[in-house]
């Protein structure tokens, strides 16, 4: 399949990882970089770090609009989603089989996807995440439930 997103749109994504899963991080901008998307790196490099440093950083590139989404790996994807979640206006989803990362796509337009480096293997993590990033929301009914949530957000 061939990809040619930046003429049309924003696909700068932000990436980024605990020292869990600096391997997949990589497996995954190596991988998807040939398929057109471009991505900001936000850490870490190898180094010990505490994952909701890094989740911030991804999830701000989001919410400033400087990148479309994001993905976020650390052992488990657990603590990833549990930090990228607390921030208004981020619905991140803990991703570890294709249909849940299609369909939260497709149903909760979710715009962080977080795994778990230690719980998937680096193909699996690199196939996921190109479903998470190629498949659109429908809309639709899908719309007012996401703003129910974001009612929520706002009380
Ligand atoms: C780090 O050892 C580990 O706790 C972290 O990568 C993650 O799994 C937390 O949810």
């Amino acid at each position: 399949m061939e990809y040619n997103f930046k003429k049309e749109r924003n696909k700068m994504i932000a990436i980024g990882c605990d020292h869990a899963g600096c391997e997949m991080k990589a497996a995954i901008i190596d991988a998807l970089s040939e398929k057109g998307f471009e991505f900001k790196d936000m850490g870490c490099n190898g180094e010990p770090c505490d994952y909701p440093v890094i989740a911030r950083a991804v999830c701000e590139k989001v919410l400033s609009g400087e990148c479309e989404k994001g993905i976020l790996i650390c052992g488990t994807g657990i603590g990833m989603s549990i930090a990228a979640n607390k921030f208004k206006g981020i619905r991140a989803a803990l991703c570890a089989d294709s249909f849940s990362t299609k369909f939260t796509r497709l149903h909760n337009n979710t715009n962080v996807m977080c795994m778990g480096a230690r719980t998937l293997g680096v193909g699996v993590g690199t196939e996921l995440a190109e479903i998470f990033l190629t498949t659109e929301f429908e809309g639709g009914r899908h719309q007012r439930r996401i703003d129910l949530i974001t009612e929520i957000e706002n009380e």
